[in-house]
């Protein structure tokens, strides 16, 4: 039980309490960030001559020696130590001696934790760039080729209006791209180092957080230490942003996984990211999209938990917040497995075109065409609307559809129609007259499609 606080102690800490304590079982994943914020912390020292250079250069090869170890595998991180920082100094002192002993000089594990907990979210972030960026990329690539892929769009997921694949895929890219938004967005408010807060009152060295902020590319120090200790924040921020992600992803998959029902048959799934019955021999289940779907729940709840673990913490530190790490490492793992599989799937999957083309012509999606024809020809819309109900019903009553039943029966209901009502109620004719910018017709996809170009290479630089 190494324990960096032992002095006013007469006492060894009870064995369960220690257990109780302790973090390295978690924070350990911490390590690269932690030696990282130490090597910063010294250079700064040294530079402000609170330590000599030769006392920074023995510091930091001890630093780069424990990382080599622990990375080449000759040194462990075990839980004898309470947490990761302690893990570190120990084994810092162990290594070089006494001037290991320097290394805490005007810092607290307090605004150590801050900041490497903000290092590592950092880091993450741009993970979590990268594989947002690959998303929006496939998704592009989906929606340049499916222009002119007819399907039936929902509401109340009942045949509405025709739409296209391109456009139904669009609305993701439209979600993505705000997602993507939000990353870079907190990006930025996250970007202040805490290093230099001290336990909470700031230090009496004459510390340069400027520099130790420029080490370590942040774009300053923050400006009030009981705040550096004890915001948590920017985690909240991300966790927040990765619970938008995982509803956007499990709405993608929830529709995934209708369109390879056997009823549906709109895409079909490539066997490598399918998963079969131990029982029935004749399924293909979409095992992968159900996950997305099911590991939103942990998402949300790793927000919900650390909302609540924050709701009563009086300032400054206090130990709750250790509860920051656990859920945050999980959902930004969870995020990032989803993200990186979900992009596989739909880059595989099969686009049944014809199916979806049949669907959207069996189901009346072009009723509001219908009635739009009427409307052109100077029958008020609420007539119109009332008139296509009774083609309706009679189409129901035959089992055929708009396009199918006889000119009679339209003149049946309404004079007005002629022979061209067939042309205005086509497939293509439904989609491709909707070209104002953000509707499906071929004209506004191609827009919005060379809009997206531009975005994606501008995001790619
Ligand atoms: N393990 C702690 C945390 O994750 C950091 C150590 C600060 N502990 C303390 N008792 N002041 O928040």
């Amino acid at each position: 039980m190494a324990q960096l606080w032992g002095g006013r102690f007469t006492k060894e800490t009870d064995r369960l309490v220690y257990n109780f304590n302790a973090s390295i079982s978690f924070d350990k994943k911490l390590f690269a960030q932690d030696i990282r914020g130490s090597k910063a912390h010294v250079t700064m020292l040294a530079a402000s001559g609170i330590l000599t250079q030769a006392e920074e250069t023995e510091i930091i090869k001890g630093l780069d020696g424990i990382l080599s170890d622990v990375e080449n595998g000759s040194l462990a991180i075990t839980s004898e130590y309470e947490d990761i920082h302690s893990f570190v100094e120990a084994n810092l002192i162990d290594r070089i001696g006494e001037v290991g002993k320097k290394l805490h000089t005007g810092r607290s594990r307090n605004d150590q934790v801050a900041l490497d907990m903000r290092l590592y979210c950092r880091d993450e972030l741009l993970e979590l760039e990268y594989l947002l960026k690959k998303l929006l990329t496939t998704i592009h690539g989906l929606m340049k080729e499916h222009i002119y892929t007819y399907m039936p769009g929902f509401t109340h997921l009942q045949k509405a209006q025709p739409v296209t694949f391109a456009h139904h895929l669009g609305a993701y890219m439209e979600m993505f791209k705000r997602d993507l938004s939000r990353i870079l967005d907190i990006y930025k408010r996250m970007n202040v180092c805490p290093l230099g807060s001290g336990a909470l009152a700031g230090t009496t060295y004459p510390l340069d957080r400027e520099l130790t902020a420029a080490l370590m590319d942040f774009d300053g120090p923050s400006l009030n230490s009981m705040d550096g200790v004890s915001d948590r924040d920017y985690v909240i921020e991300l966790l927040s942003a990765l619970s938008m992600i995982m509803m956007h992803l499990s709405r993608f998959s929830e529709e995934i996984i209708i369109w390879n029902s056997n009823e549906y048959q709109f895409i079909e799934l490539d066997d490598a990211y399918s998963t079969g019955s131990s029982i029935m021999p004749q399924k293909k289940n979409p095992d992968i999209a159900e996950l997305v779907r099911g590991k939103t729940g942990r998402v949300y709840g790793a927000l919900t938990s650390l909302l609540t673990t924050m709701k009563g913490i009086p300032l400054a530190y206090n130990k709750d917040m250790q509860e920051d790490k656990e859920f945050t490492f999980d959902a930004i793992d969870t995020v990032k497995g989803c993200l990186l599989l979900f992009t596989g799937m739909i880059n595989t999957m099969k686009v049944k075109k014809e199916n979806m083309k049949t669907s959207a012509k069996n189901g009346f999606t072009n009723a509001t065409d219908a009635a739009d024809y009427l409307v052109n020809h100077g029958v008020p819309f609420r007539d119109a609307h009332s008139i296509v109900g009774q083609l309706v019903l009679r189409c129901i009553d035959k089992g055929v559809s708009l396009d199918d039943l006889p000119l009679e029966e339209y003149k049946e209901v309404s004079p007005v129609f002629e022979n061209d009502i067939y042309e205005a109620i086509s497939m293509e004719t439904c989609v491709n007259k909707r070209n104002t910018i953000g509707a499906p017709g071929p004209d506004a996809m191609k827009k919005v499609i060379s809009i997206n170009e531009a975005y994606l290479k501008d995001i790619s630089k």
